[in-house]
């Protein structure tokens, strides 16, 4: 009797790591989510006005508007580009394999930080490349230099960084840019930068140059991860690349909406930015204090490592919290230590994560 033969994936799609996401049960109702870094404090209350329309008024039977436009050019308007350099599809990370898919060959090499965000490997192997992946810490243009060959095609680096929160500074990204030879493509994910004090630079370099494109998000400062929306700000030519491997309509219309909606309240934006950085200032110093090791952050999660504790801590920690209802991520080998990124809540939350492990 023959064996029936079924279709394989090809082996690179193989070795892809499984996400952690889909061996998680549902969180159980009421759960606090600090695991996955939404934003909790919420959207602005003029999405939900925005929203709040008659369905059938949406036009829910017709396709959305191609290419997202509407939304390309009011993001062209806010941020100082033409509509031309901008790419939005659903959701920031979803940029990141339609970049590459536009950008690599299978055998070239795309080169990240080895503490980057985990699904750069992931789709780094999706195309078929060779991810090199090297320390951000002592000297990161160096890093990245010693590691360009002629094979690099992108240079990928979160900013700042996931799970770390570290912010490298204007400065060292343009040193990184020159050190790059023209062709290769800096992508610069800044799915967290609006909590950082790093400004408009990433995008700004985007436009002005052939070979840039930073990614954004509205998930995080902008809380509209249930709506799944991101852009991409670059040059003319590396955008007109991306946009021919995008669907024709990447945003649904109730999400351009709320995304619409979500930019024209910049108060919003600035004001939980600004107390996400104060409730930032308060963890630190506080788990600090209680001695656990705490990495400085520059974003809306602080990856906190044992410290003064044994290793076995981190996770009885996250036991911890699991039993009172509140669901944080245990990394169990960032470098070779166990660690737990956790997301920062507003005040109430924070003070349920306080009570809960006695600090
Ligand atoms: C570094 C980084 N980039 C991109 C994303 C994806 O964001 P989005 O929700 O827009 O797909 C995330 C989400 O956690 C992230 O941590």
């Amino acid at each position: 009797m023959s064996v029936a033969k079924s279709p394989k994936p090809r082996a690179a799609i193989a070795a892809i790591p499984a996400h952690p996401h889909s061996a998680l049960p549902a969180p159980p109702p009421g759960a606090l989510l600090l695991n996955t870094n939404e934003n909790r404090f919420g959207p602005s209350p003029a999405v939900y006005a925005a929203l709040r329309q008659d369905p059938a008024a949406m036009g829910l039977n017709d396709y959305p508007p191609a290419e997202a436009a509407p939304l390309n050019a009011a993001l062209a308007r806010q941020f100082g580009f033409e509509a031309h350099h901008i790419v939005s599809v659903a959701g920031g990370e979803l940029l990141l394999p339609l970049a590459m898919l536009a950008f690599t060959e299978p055998g070239c090499e795309v080169v990240t930080f080895d503490d980057g965000f985990q699904k750069f490997l992931n789709y780094t192997l999706t195309c078929g490349a060779t991810p090199v992946a090297v320390p951000r810490e002592a000297d990161p243009t160096g890093a990245i230099q010693a590691a360009l060959t002629p094979k690099t095609r992108i240079v990928l680096i979160d900013n700042p960084g996931n799970p770390t929160g570290w912010l490298l500074s204007p400065e060292t990204i343009a040193e990184i840019h020159a050190s790059l030879p023209s062709d290769v493509l800096l992508i610069l994910d800044e799915a967290y930068v609006e909590f950082s004090s790093f400004g408009q630079f990433g995008l700004d370099l985007a436009r002005d140059h052939r070979n840039v494109l930073t990614t954004r998000t509205f998930s995080k400062a902008y809380g509209l991860a249930g709506l799944r929306i991101g852009w991409a700000a670059g040059h003319r030519n590396v955008i007109e690349a991306v946009r021919r491997v995008i669907p024709t309509f990447p945003i649904p219309r109730p999400s351009l909406i709320g995304a619409l909606a979500a930019l024209g309240d910049v108060d919003h934006l600035a004001s939980v930015t600004a107390e996400v950085g104060r409730i930032r200032d308060a963890a630190q110093t506080r788990l600090a204090a209680a001695g656990w090791d705490v990495a400085p952050s520059a974003a809306n999660f602080l990856l906190i490592r044992a410290g003064r504790h044994a290793p076995e801590a981190v996770a009885e920690a996250v036991e911890t919290l699991r039993a009172a209802n509140i669901l944080v991520r245990l990394l169990p080998r960032f470098r070779n230590a166990p660690a737990i990124r956790m997301t920062l809540g507003t005040a109430e939350d924070m003070a349920r994560v306080y009570a809960a492990l006695k600090i």
